[in-house]
């Protein structure tokens, strides 16, 4: 089965923050896990480089927009790199491919006759590269998200006539009740439509910075089109010489915030359909990372840089905290304080010492040899359809409830470890074969973990299945794998801080 998963790309007059980089991690553990699976996987993520906004801060910084992006993206490939993100590619929307199948995209729509000439009178606020409808006006013509002053705009340009969606939207969602998740972004972005649907501006005239329309290039694409096209694009010039259009479209899910659902559940299929293409299949819509009861922002301030973060605790445990602390879905506060909290009780304490303390023991206790033994029947009822659970949820993109699901067991094997005391066991030979069972079941039931948290933890996984004789990430039951390997014994997996 061919899967494919993005995330937004993230505006190229930024710096990267947590909260990009927690978009891309989300991505890439389904991404790492359906791999896993042995699907066809295709991971993108990317900047999104035209609009004004970026056209303003480069002429602030008096550069180039295009010396802006290309900084801008080495910041952001930087970071998906250091999260470990094992995207297929790294769009930006100013790569030649992306602009010519755009302007391809656009000529179907208007060959199908969705696009007219006309007159955009209104509110815009740049900030957001959007017009903004009555309802989304706050007190003294300011917008809602940024609070800052609207500006009035008149000009002549291109509409898309997004008014003819209308139905086709309501009939969309309505017959893929999965299609949005969580279900009530789902019932938002329903509402929304119902409410009505206006035409939309598709181009503007007074920006020079952006794809130019091919059939009047004295404008060019409102951002919006273009940048929610790159998730189509990329497939077709990704490989060079090679179309993966056919292979990956549509996409199994794209992954982003709660910002940006309008966009991607009532413009984005709409264009599509407009385009006679098919319609993603799932998106996700994620919450805010939030530092104490505020979202985490650039034009607030209050970011956690991802870099210092993974400089202090690494990417493993970035990755983890994220999605043990925040319901994936909801909006949930993080903290450098509950960073170091989990870090230690969970990650040093209940999977790291959990590590070490095994291997040591079969090192002393059995040479460092795997016994061979029956598995513990009390560890495999625990274990019985792990597998599936986790792979169940991920296929509904539940990251946090499929790591709790593993968690449960990291814990399960501690108990486990202080129930049946193998450090008695060894001092007397009637007990020898109740030790190599325990023995046994404690390093199965690491390696079973071990590959579920791969995702999630792919370095420390990494370092500890290789400790473990298992060269396989492959999704594997509980007593699968018959006893015999080496081990090895191996440093704290997460050193204290
Ligand atoms: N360029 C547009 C997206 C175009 S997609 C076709 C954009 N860019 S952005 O740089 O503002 O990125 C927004 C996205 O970044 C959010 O939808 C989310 O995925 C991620 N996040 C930014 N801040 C975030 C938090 N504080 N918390 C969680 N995710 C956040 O919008």
């Amino acid at each position: 089965m061919s899967y494919y998963v993005t995330t937004p790309i993230y505006y190229g007059n930024g710096e990267p923050h947590l909260g990009h980089a927690y978009s891309t991690m989300a991505a890439d553990i389904l991404a790492r896990h359906m791999r896993q699976r042995g699907e066809d996987v295709f991971m993108l993520t990317g900047t999104d480089e035209h609009g004004e906004p970026i056209a303003q801060a480069a002429e602030r910084e008096g550069i180039t927009p295009q010396e802006l992006v290309d900084r801008s993206a080495r910041q952001f490939r930087d970071m998906v790199e250091k999260v470990d993100s094992t995207h297929d590619f790294f769009i930006r929307t100013t790569d030649r491919g992306h602009i010519d199948r755009v302007q391809e995209v656009v000529n179907r729509v208007r060959e199908n006759g969705y696009v007219y000439q006309g007159t955009y009178e209104g509110w815009y606020c740049p900030r957001c590269a959007d017009f903004k409808s009555e309802n989304e006006i706050g007190p003294g013509d300011t917008c809602l998200i940024h609070e800052t002053l609207l500006q009035r705009e008149e000009e002549e340009n291109w509409f898309f006539k997004l008014s003819a969606f209308q139905k086709p939207l309501e009939k969309l969602y309505e017959e893929n009740p999965g299609m949005i998740e969580p279900d009530f972004r789902r019932n938002e972005a329903l509402a929304f439509i119902r409410s009505g649907l206006r035409d939309v501006s598709l181009s503007r005239a007074k920006l020079s910075w952006g794809v130019p329309l091919p059939w009047d290039p004295e404008q060019v694409m409102y951002v919006w089109f273009d940048a929610l096209l790159n998730y189509f694009t990329a497939l077709s010039y990704a490989r060079e010489g090679e179309d993966l259009t056919e292979r990956f479209w549509p996409a199994s899910w794209h992954i982003l915030a709660k910002d940006i659902l309008k966009f991607h559940a009532v413009y984005w299929p709409a264009f599509l359909l407009a385009a006679g293409l098919e319609p993603p299949r799932r998106m996700f819509i994620h919450g805010y990372l939030l530092m104490g009861e505020k979202k985490m922002s650039k034009s607030l301030g209050n970011v956690l840089d991802p870099f210092e973060v993974i400089e202090r605790f690494g990417a493993d445990a970035l990755r983890y905290y994220c999605f043990r602390e925040v319901s994936f879905g909801q909006d949930g506060s993080i903290s450098t304080a509950g960073f170091e909290a989990r870090y230690e009780t969970e990650l040093a304490n209940d999977f790291g010492n959990l590590a070490s303390r095994t291997l040591a023991m079969v090192g002393q206790y059995r040479d460092g040899v795997v016994p061979s033994a029956e598995p513990d029947p009390l560890l495999t009822a625990d274990f019985d359809g792990i597998v599936q659970r986790v792979s169940a949820l991920l296929d509904q993109a539940q990251i946090g409830q499929a790591l709790e699901e593993i968690w449960v067991l990291v814990r399960r094997l501690n108990r486990y470890v202080e129930e049946c005391q193998p450090w008695v066991l060894a001092k007397s030979e009637g007990d020898a074969l109740r030790l190599d069972q325990v023995l046994y079941g404690l390093i199965e039931g690491l390696r079973v973990v071990s590959i579920l948290l791969h995702p999630y933890l792919p370095n420390s996984t990494a370092t500890l299945l290789e400790a473990l004789g298992e060269p396989s990430l492959d999704l594997s039951d509980f007593g699968s794998r018959p006893g015999g390997q080496s081990v090895e014994r191996i440093e704290p997996l997460f050193p204290k801080l």
